[in-house]
């Protein structure tokens, strides 16, 4: 029997169990979401259909124009999220600046980034027609102001123990010692980097966050404050869920043992969303492999090429009715090449990105530039008054709001 589904399970249709389930603990599986919706019967026993509204939220850093793993592990699931929304959804997407300036920046080099990541996230199909409210993080001061508050219920063990923290200080301090040299380097900011990723996730009351692998962590943290907060004042915050997207951990092409990632100093590692054809060809036909020149899907024996099987996976879908799995994708091409293979992705790749970099250009130069800042000032507008809702509720709880009147 043909299911129908509901448009909370929409986003997640058409991809297979192992794209849907990633390997992850049964308590983030617990938390991860494929959002279902309420159903009831009604006095005549039909089933109608009970529906909360979403709220979905999500951030990404301005350091450059997003790479392939920002785009198929976040962006392209933030905008059919937005397709597949429903009138009373709530969707709000923020190039999290403040993020940004926890490692050196410059000031000049900022400001473009952040009006280039604005650009590119209206150049995948974000856009505000549609429902997205989309703003820079920094432009709304509620965001630090629920950070200051979830800092003083924050826990520093919880906060010592995260991955980002625990790289940072092994790179700070190669001997393996916390010395006063060490420490002077690592700052406040990037310790409590996760407080703040959660006050912009709380602070808009999100009930479902779409990110890739590498944010569950912060994602288990921000539920963690939530509680932490709900516990010590009152029952205010709600405990996000994390959205697995279908492809949470794209890999880097010049070593595919590691994530594709915009702080890397190689260039060739990463293809950008707005790449001409002939660079996308040219990264992909050069991607590390192995010395085996056939096709399987053995992603710990063969990361190179399970990572090409994975890009063809997810960029292949536009004639398919269902994305075919890297290792049925494997089985297909078991008599290719790995050129063969390369060229298949390349020009998936670039089907893929079609269209994205002409309209980066464009948007960028829209009304000499005024275009993008007017869509950030309405975006930003939204999301104040979405965020001082909730602050009004939390400076109650803690204390420093006017709270019920007595008489
Ligand atoms: P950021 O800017 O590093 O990355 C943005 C999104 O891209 C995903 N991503 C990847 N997915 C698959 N493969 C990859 N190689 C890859 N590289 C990056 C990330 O998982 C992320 O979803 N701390 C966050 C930004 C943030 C945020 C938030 C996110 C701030 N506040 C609140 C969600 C909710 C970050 O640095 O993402």
């Amino acid at each position: 029997m043909r299911q129908t589904l509901c448009a909370r399970c929409r986003p997640l249709a058409g991809l297979t169990r192992r794209q849907v389930i990633r390997p992850a603990t049964q308590q983030q599986r617990r938390n991860e979401s494929t959002i279902s919706s309420d159903v009831s019967t009604d006095e005549q026993g039909e089933v109608t259909k009970k529906r909360k509204p979403n709220v979905i939220f999500s951030g990404i850093q301005p350091t450059g124009v997003p790479h392939l793993g920002n785009y198929l592990g976040a962006l392209r699931q933030w905008r059919k999220l937005q397709d597949d929304a429903e009138p009373e959804d709530r969707l709000l997407f923020s190039v999290v600046d403040l993020h940004a300036i926890t490692m050196p920046q410059d000031a000049k080099v900022l400001r473009l980034r952040r009006r280039e990541m604005l650009a590119a996230l209206l150049a995948i199909g974000l856009d505000p027609e549609k429902g997205s409210t989309i703003f820079f993080q920094s432009s709304v001061p509620q965001h630090t102001e629920l950070m200051w508050i979830l800092s003083c219920t924050a826990s520093m063990g919880y906060l010592g123990r995260m991955t980002q923290w625990k790289s940072k200080i092994q790179m700070n301090n190669k001997a393996g010692d916390l010395e006063d040299a060490a420490m002077t380097n690592l700052k406040l900011g990037l310790f409590s980097y996760p407080v703040l990723q959660a006050a912009d996730i709380l602070v808009h009351r999100a009930t479902h966050v779409p990110v890739g692998d590498d944010q569950r962590q912060h994602l288990e943290f921000a539920r963690e404050c939530a509680t932490n907060f709900n516990h010590t004042f009152k029952n205010i915050l709600v405990p996000p869920e994390t959205m697995t997207t279908p492809s949470p951990r794209i890999m880097s092409l010049t070593h595919p043992d590691s994530k594709m990632s915009k702080s890397t100093p190689n260039h060739r590692s990463r293809i950008i969303i707005t790449a001409p054809p002939n660079e996308i060809r040219s990264r992909i036909m050069s991607a590390v492999t192995d010395s085996h020149n056939g096709v399987t899907y053995d992603p710990e024996m063969r990361p190179g090429v399970a990572n090409l099987l994975e890009l063809l996976s997810q960029c292949n879908n536009a004639q398919e009715s269902r994305p075919l799995a890297p290792d049925e994708l494997a089985r297909q091409l078991s008599g290719a090449s790995l050129k063969d293979l390369k060229e298949l992705v390349a020009e998936a790749v670039c089907i893929e990105l079609r269209g994205v970099r002409d309209r980066h250009d464009e948007f960028l130069n829209r009304k000499g530039g005024k275009w993008l800042d007017e869509i950030e000032a309405e975006g930003a507008e939204v999301a104040r008054r979405n965020a001082e809702e909730t602050m009004r509720m939390v400076r109650d709880a803690v204390g420093l709001g006017p709270g019920a009147r007595l008489i």
